[in-house]
């Protein structure tokens, strides 16, 4: 990756850093998320589970009513203080760690992540579902949600960037990665490179997948 990448992916730690506190009040304002739940719910993340980018720790509570034990990574240590505050758990293991170079201690019966794959750039695309497989059990499962919203003020870059502009409650701008997948096209990409995984629309900008390895 070239420098500029890295600059944008240090911008968009800093904006997840800064935005911890104020996080939960930038929520979507469309239908969709009771079917994200109830698809997470549906899939029963059970096993030892690992979340990726786990934010404050919405998903990870969910998915504790079903898993044995929880991994959480996040490179952000406030988004991670929160969660740690609000799930007070024996059964997680808190990460912090920038996703983009690190690698797994053990694999795991299932993969979760909720609002990250539109965030990594097309670039590392495949190398990030490379991290993937290597976190999972031969015949683990991966589920995620995510959404293709952008603004029009967001698309500085315009239409076709995939790099756009968020701004804080103060008005502080951050530049960061928004990949606005279609799950057909992000189902057949997947496909491409070895999964089989099912996306789901779901009411508004939502979306849902589910899958495993592709069997040869
Ligand atoms: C859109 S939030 C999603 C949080 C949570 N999964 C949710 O659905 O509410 C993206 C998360 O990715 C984290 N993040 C950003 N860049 C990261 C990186 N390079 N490595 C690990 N986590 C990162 C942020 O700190 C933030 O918690």
């Amino acid at each position: 990756m070239d420098a500029d990448h890295n600059d944008l992916l240090d911008e968009q730690i800093r904006y997840y850093r800064a935005i911890s506190a104020e996080y939960e009040t930038h929520a979507l304002p469309f239908p969709g998320g009771a079917e994200l739940s109830a698809a997470l719910d549906a899939f029963r993340p059970t096993g030892s589970v690992l979340e990726l980018a786990c934010g404050p720790g919405t998903w990870t509570r969910q998915i504790l009513r079903h898993a044995t034990d929880v991994t959480a990574v996040d490179v952000s240590p406030e988004m991670l203080a929160i969660a740690s505050a609000r799930l007070g758990e024996k059964r997680v293991r808190f990460i912090s760690a920038d996703l983009f170079h690190w690698q797994p201690d053990r694999r795991y019966d299932v993969v979760f992540f909720g609002f990250w794959l539109s965030h990594i750039p097309a670039e590392c695309f495949a190398s990030f579902w490379s991290l993937v497989a290597d976190c999972l059990e031969p015949d683990g499962r991966v589920f995620f949600v995510d959404d293709w919203y952008r603004t029009a003020e967001e698309l500085i870059e315009g239409e076709r960037s995939s790099t756009i502009q968020r701004q804080l409650a103060d008005g502080t701008a951050y530049r960061i990665v928004k990949v606005p997948h279609r799950p057909a096209d992000l189902e057949r990409a997947l496909k491409q490179i070895g999964w089989c995984i099912e996306v789901h629309p779901t009411a508004g900008p939502f979306f849902w997948g589910a899958g495993t390895r592709a069997h040869d």
